[in-house]
């Protein structure tokens, strides 16, 4: 039964129904409706303050070595050479979204903004945010994507444009999960353990392990156009002599059978589909020796999607500007695993909201 949305005229309130006057019900919050209105808005906020160098310009060191400048907006204008009004208005905004502290209406880095949104912090975000959503445009066209089951200019017309400062974003906070992930899985308690590590970007699974086993080898394969952030990377932190790169698509390029002791699928099966992404599960598990691990990080989504909103919104991400991209479940991806060989999974968490499976390919198995 539809009920009217003027109180006074509702049927579904009337004390006859709840024992008390229509006037004691109090109706939902619009708060959820206007934080996701505010979304669009809070993410550039967002981006405003990382591009015309807020955070850095705050925690440059001031007359006191150690403490973060506080500035007022009128002081941060005139040394970023801003509008003062208009830089107000923003710094106000970032501490509305906790991104910054004011005080007195003097300005300062809190927690989060020093960590994650300063370019030098220990878990920088910075160039991350800008190329997190994927294409502005492809949001604008949700709708039409859903009508049309893919969108109009996916990621896959043009991937090296796309992947190339996603990596670079990304970077720090894979490698970070990727050597934190050692607590669990101990991979530099290996010999010297060969890795393949498919579309790895700018290959922080394989760096970390090459970095805790010195004996350790590592093929590393991208696409063209972005290989050469794994060069870079690589060389960066010591480790590009012993790596071996492998342009091409992962789909296709060659792979030894039977030669590793670890396969890193990070972070690509959710772009691939179901077919796709079971196919680099097979390619991985023909391209291990018996006993030999795969690592598979993405974001899963739980049993029920409310409980990982985090993987949903990611799975969406996908959807939105990839022609296969669609968020994977758990329960999809050990499935997959378990068809294709393997055993001994395992679910791990080496950061939060990173995940990874690991999994066994038995002794015996070709
Ligand atoms: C989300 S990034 C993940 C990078 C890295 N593995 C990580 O975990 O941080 C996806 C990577 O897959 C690469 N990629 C996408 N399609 C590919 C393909 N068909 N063949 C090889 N690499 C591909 C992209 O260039 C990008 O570097």
């Amino acid at each position: 039964m539809a009920d009217s949305p003027y109180p006074e005229l509702k049927k579904s309130h009337v004390p006859e129904r709840v024992g008390r006057p229509w006037s004691d019900h109090k109706p939902p919050p619009s708060a959820p409706v206007w934080a996701v209105i505010g979304g669009l808005g809070s993410f550039h906020v967002l981006v405003a303050g990382l591009e015309l160098g807020v955070f850095d310009a705050l925690s440059d060191r001031g007359a006191n070595p150690g403490i973060p400048p506080e500035l007022t907006a009128a002081e941060l204008a005139d040394e970023l050479g801003l509008s003062a009004p208009h830089l107000e208005a923003l710094l106000d905004s970032l501490a509305v979204l906790g991104l910054l502290e004011r005080v007195s209406g003097r300005y300062g880095l809190n927690d989060t903004a020093a960590r994650y949104l300063t370019t030098d912090g220990p878990a920088s975000m910075a160039s991350l945010v800008p190329v997190a959503p994927g294409p502005l445009d492809n949001w604008s066209h949700l709708a039409d994507t859903i009508r049309a089951g893919r969108p109009a200019h996916p990621i896959e017309d043009n991937p090296a444009d796309f992947y190339r400062p996603l990596v670079e974003g990304t970077f720090t906070t894979m490698l970070r999960a990727a050597t934190r992930a050692d607590l669990q899985l101990r991979y530099s308690a290996m010999a010297g353990p060969r890795v393949l590590d498919l579309g790895a970007g700018g290959a922080p699974w394989a760096i970390a392990i090459l970095k805790a086993c010195p004996e350790a080898t590592a093929v590393i394969n991208d696409l063209d156009g972005v290989i050469e952030i794994a060069h870079r990377t690589t060389t960066e932190y010591g480790v590009a002599n012993r790596c071996n790169f492998r342009p091409g698509n992962f789909h296709t390029i060659e792979i030894e059978p039977e030669c590793y002791d670890i396969a890193v699928l990070g972070h690509i099966c959710r772009t691939e589909g179901p077919e796709g992404a079971q196919h680099l599960i097979a390619r991985a598990h023909e391209a291990l020796r018996p006993e030999g691990r795969l690592l598979l990080a993405d974001y899963f989504v739980a049993p029920e999607p409310q409980w990982s909103p985090h993987s949903v919104l990611m799975g969406m991400t996908m959807m939105a500007s990839t022609v296969r991209g669609f968020p994977i479940t758990a329960a999809q991806t050990a499935n997959w695993l378990k068809d294709a060989g393997f055993k001994a999974l395992r679910l791990i968490e080496p950061i939060g909201h990173q995940y990874a499976y690991t999994a066994t390919k038995p002794k015996g198995t070709p």
